[in-house]
């Protein structure tokens, strides 16, 4: 079966590749791409999968995906702007948590797939952690430098991409799709 995933981040490809090894999955080709202003990672996800369906052929599923994290102390923020945050994101996050002795945060992944015959599933996907003091490992992208998950002790981009193949928020919101197929 066909997959196109509305995006143009590689490592999302690379990601759902591996949890959904029966699947045909390319990112998509557009010309342009959609405003994601819906104010949720699933609202984000449908207009992705929407503009998408435009574009695609009609015989291949489309996936729109949005995801971000969430950081308990600052309210939620950077959520769906995690990608806008900041230039540096991550020198950003560090800042704002300064002298914080609470540091939870988690990552969320929804996915909205759209089939050839107009079906909508919708899968969520998350990854509870702790913002490190400081950046650690060369893995990952984004975020993955300062996110500890629960039970660990290195970061993700330490942990390396095997580990995230395994339990990201996008690995777990991939496998709920799949499960909702089957
Ligand atoms: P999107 O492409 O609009 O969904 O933006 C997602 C943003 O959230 C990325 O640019 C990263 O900043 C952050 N993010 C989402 N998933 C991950 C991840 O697996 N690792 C690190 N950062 C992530």
């Amino acid at each position: 079966m066909k997959l196109v995933l509305a995006s143009r981040n590689e490592n999302k490809l690379r990601e759902l590749r591996s949890v959904l090894p029966d699947w045909e999955i390319e990112l998509l080709c557009a010309p342009d791409e959609p405003a994601e202003d819906a104010g949720t990672f699933f609202g984000n996800a449908g207009i992705k999968a929407r503009h998408g369906r435009l574009h695609a052929r009609p015989e291949e599923w489309v996936a729109g995906e949005d995801s971000g994290i969430e950081v308990v102390a600052l309210g939620g923020a950077p959520g769906v702007e995690s990608a806008r945050w900041a230039e540096d994101p991550v020198t950003r996050l560090l800042a704002e948590l300064d002298g914080m002795t609470n540091r939870r945060a988690r990552y969320v992944c929804e996915l909205v797939a759209l089939s050839p015959e107009g079906l909508e599933l919708h899968a969520i996907g998350t990854l509870e952690g702790e913002i490190a003091a400081e950046p650690r490992g060369t893995e990952g992208f984004g975020y993955d430098p300062i996110f500890v998950p629960t039970g660990m002790s290195a970061t993700v981009a330490e942990l390396g991409g095997a580990w995230k193949r395994e339990h990201s928020h996008r690995a777990q919101a991939a496998r709920a799709f799949a499960a909702l197929l089957r």
